[in-house]
């Protein structure tokens, strides 16, 4: 069977190989793994701390948490009783079927809507479909968002959101290029002392320190290299990209960080964060990424 279904979690298994595991809990893809076109066994790809809680207490510290309706601290007077990501990546989805079964991939949506634990704490009316879908080398994910509201008052009942994909890619962290990124503007959250954004001087942007960037007006096409390996991220409507590995300096304060952690993952996280997206009543909006397994022989030059 390409998808089998467990109480919390669903798996899809490719054809040729490729698989992946979903936790209802947070939508969370915990497992991905696949294979190059020249080594055909499929290893994993993501990076999930061994001490990562997967019994829905906490979000879990790897794999591809949701981040909606907002990214780090609330920032919106909308998100203000919120916890830091909002609550995507902490609610249980519901299973909504399979969408897409044969030699392209294997494709299966989940659905979120307000529950009266939601609703305590955020007031929009909104319907979440989370659509993740396994190809041989590539795993997708499409986060659609729909203001539900019926509400015809003025002004109308906008659903002003952050959102992004937090994907923990399994990479050995000193070896680590991220390109292109270049010439781009962004925040350093490491450095709480300079409130304006810096601006990206390197070709390849490498995270051997404690690295934490928001970057703006991000080109939504990115490659996370390293000898030997890479992974590639596209996104579509998520105009920011964010770098993240705390290393041991902020690593090693992190409760479900497992030992070292910090040396085999980077997170590339497509969002759209800087700012609010905007979606009227009645309207969707849909933000989307495709990982790919990276062959040596189409790594971009630098
Ligand atoms: C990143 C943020 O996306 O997530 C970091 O930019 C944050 O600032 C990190 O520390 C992890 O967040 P959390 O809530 O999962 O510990």
């Amino acid at each position: 069977m390409p998808v089998e279904q467990s109480k919390d979690k669903i798996t899809l298994k490719h054809p040729k190989g490729s698989s992946a595991e979903i936790l209802l809990y947070g939508a969370t893809v915990i497992s991905w793994k696949a294979g190059d076109k020249r080594h055909s066994e499929p290893s994993e790809r993501l990076f999930v701390s061994s001490k990562a809680f997967l019994d829905g207490s906490k979000p879990v510290r790897g794999g591809i948490p949701v981040v909606f309706p907002c990214f780090g601290a609330p920032s919106h007077p909308d998100h203000s009783r919120l916890s830091q990501h909002g609550f995507g990546r902490s609610e249980i989805w519901t299973w909504d079927g399979i969408i897409m079964d044969n030699e392209a991939g294997v494709s299966v949506r989940l659905t979120l809507e307000p529950t009266p634990k939601i609703a305590a704490v955020y007031s929009k009316s909104f319907h979440l479909s989370y659509v993740v879908t396994l190809a041989e080398h590539q795993l997708s994910t499409d986060l659609h968002v729909k203001n539900t509201s019926t509400s015809t008052a003025f002004p109308p009942d906008v659903i002003e959101f952050q959102a992004l994909f937090h994907n923990y890619i399994r990479a050995p962290a000193k070896d680590v290029l991220i390109h292109p990124l270049r010439n781009l503007k962004y925040a350093d959250k490491t450095d709480t002392s300079y409130q304006g954004l810096k601006t990206e001087t390197r070709a390849g942007v490498d995270v051997r320190t404690f690295t934490d960037s928001v970057y703006e007006d991000a080109p939504q096409k990115y490659e996370v290299s390293w000898p030997g390996g890479g992974i590639a991220v596209r996104s579509t409507h998520l105009k920011n990209v964010v770098v993240w590995n705390p290393q041991k300096e902020a690593g090693s304060k992190i409760a479900d960080m497992e030992d070292g952690g910090w040396e085999r993952y980077v997170c590339l996280e497509p969002g759209y964060v800087l700012g609010f997206e905007k979606i009227e009543p009645g309207k969707t909006w849909i933000g989307q990424q495709v990982l790919s397994v990276i062959h040596e022989e189409r790594r971009m030059n630098l």
